[in-house]
């Protein structure tokens, strides 16, 4: 939709030229967002580097600080110093919530801190229906009372959080890092179970430590916090960002391409870089780079997403995309979300042949993927168009690429430096 005054823009990519080079992957968005909302309870100076600051996430996330009294300061490209010792409001509003799923990592922080938080519901991709009653339920077990008087808002309050035992019905990276960070200072030890093992809640953990608190056993099913009275300011940085190194490992293979993905953590993408192997690419793992060649069309795969160390959702538009052209019927079936393949219709147009039913998309290859006027309906899928239109023959339009604005920096020039031909123009 085009807002007065601000022109829209799209992707035009000339399809067809194999990725080459090196490429260094940028800071862990899904890491980075709940860092910036728990630096509000070091009540003192935090330094972060790694921060992929032109993400429009994140651009929001330091501009919700800023509201809450934070002093907010940009170092330089990726480095934020962020003062918190003032924290003069607890509301966050829809005008910043409504741009971003993150934002409801101030509930936690804010309930740690003041104790109390106001946070209109958060906006964020449309996946399908995006319940938080695993982060209330947390924060009920902790002690908060939960106003119902907004129904606009969540408004949660305590006097004083106190230690308690926590077990998620659903595995939510959301839920175990919102309540992780509320009971860093609670009074006593708050048991979490069934918690999310993703890299980024072991970085947030990390985070938190490094500011005070004494967590224990995040990247496993079972997380220990030891509540702390007082937190103070540190110096981080943070992880590189996975899905964004999957992304171009994506990319190399299916453009036929050759490419050293630099600045990432193999071990966080090993899922990824089992299933590019099992579709024909050559992945070669080095100590923080990994090399991802292909040189045929892909072999068939079958892929099902499941919370980490099992394939990322976020990850299957992308393994779609490659597999759009694979030598047979693939099979991919989402477990985490409802609604994540509005993307196939876009592929269609492309001349992909996927079929849908349910939660299981049957992909059949075909030899070619053919440019045309695309969308991005959220911020994979976006990018799952941008790798189809590298490989495809002709050009490609993508509109809608604010949503992939959020979650990918420097994107163009990136690529550029692939040797692919793509261009952000406004129309
Ligand atoms: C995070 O979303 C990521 N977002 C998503 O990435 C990612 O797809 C998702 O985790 C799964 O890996 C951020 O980190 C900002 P969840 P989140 O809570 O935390 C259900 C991207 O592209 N659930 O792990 O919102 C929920 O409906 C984004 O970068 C409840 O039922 O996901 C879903 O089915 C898109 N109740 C499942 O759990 C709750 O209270 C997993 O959701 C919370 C979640």
């Amino acid at each position: 939709m085009k807002k007065e005054g601000i022109p829209l823009e799209k992707f035009v990519i000339k399809g067809g030229h194999k990725l080459t080079g090196e490429v260094s992957i940028s800071g862990s968005k899904n890491a980075v967002l709940p860092i910036l909302a728990a630096s509000v309870l070091a009540e003192g100076v935090c330094v972060i580097d790694n921060i992929p600051t032109s993400l429009s996430d994140v651009s929001y996330m330091l501009e919700a600080l800023r509201k809450l009294g934070a002093g907010v300061e940009l170092i330089n490209e990726n480095t934020v110093r962020i003062d918190t010792t003032e924290i003069s409001s607890t509301y966050v509003d829809y005008e910043i919530t409504g741009h971003l799923r993150a934002s409801y990592y101030f509930i936690g922080s804010l309930l740690g801190r003041k104790g109390h938080a106001k946070v209109a519901l958060p906006g964020g991709c449309n996946l399908g229906p995006r319940p938080i009653d695993q982060h209330i339920k947390g924060f009920q077990a902790l002690g908060a009372k939960v106003s119902g008087a907004d129904p606009s808002c969540v408004d949660v309050s305590s006097k004083s959080l106190f230690g308690s035992s926590v077990y998620f019905d659903v595995v939510s990276v959301g839920a175990t890092i919102n309540v992780m960070i509320a009971a860093s200072k609670a009074v006593g030890t708050t048991i979490i179970e069934n918690v999310a093992k993703e890299p980024h809640i072991v970085d947030v953990a990390n985070f938190l430590n490094s500011m005070g608190a004494d967590i224990r056993g995040a990247g496993t099913d079972t997380i220990k916090v030891n509540g702390v009275s007082k937190m103070h300011g540190c110096s981080y940085t943070v992880i590189p960002d996975q899905i964004e190194a999957g992304t171009f490992m994506v990319a190399a293979a299916a453009t036929k391409g050759d490419v050293l993905v630099n600045n990432v953590i193999p071990k966080h993408l090993e899922s990824i870089t089992a299933k590019l192997i099992e579709s024909g690419a050559d992945v070669e793992v080095f100590d923080d780079s990994v090399r991802v060649s292909m040189t045929d069309r892909s072999d068939i795969c079958t892929i099902k997403t499941a919370p980490h160390p099992g394939f990322p959702t976020d990850m299957q538009p992308l393994m779609a995309v490659l597999l759009s052209t694979s030598k047979g019927t693939s099979l991919i079936s989402e477990s985490i979300w409802s609604n994540r393949f509005k993307y196939v219709e876009q592929l269609q147009r492309m001349g992909a042949v996927i079929n849908v039913d349910g939660n299981l998309a049957i992909i059949h290859g075909v030899k070619k993927l053919l440019g045309t006027q695309v969308r991005a309906d959220d911020l994979r899928a976006g990018a799952a168009m941008v790798v189809a239109g590298l490989c495809a023959e002709g050009t490609t339009e993508i509109e809608e690429i604010h949503f992939i604005d959020r979650g990918y920096e420097n994107l163009v020039s990136k690529l550029r430096s692939l040797g692919a031909d793509i261009t952000r123009v406004e129309y």
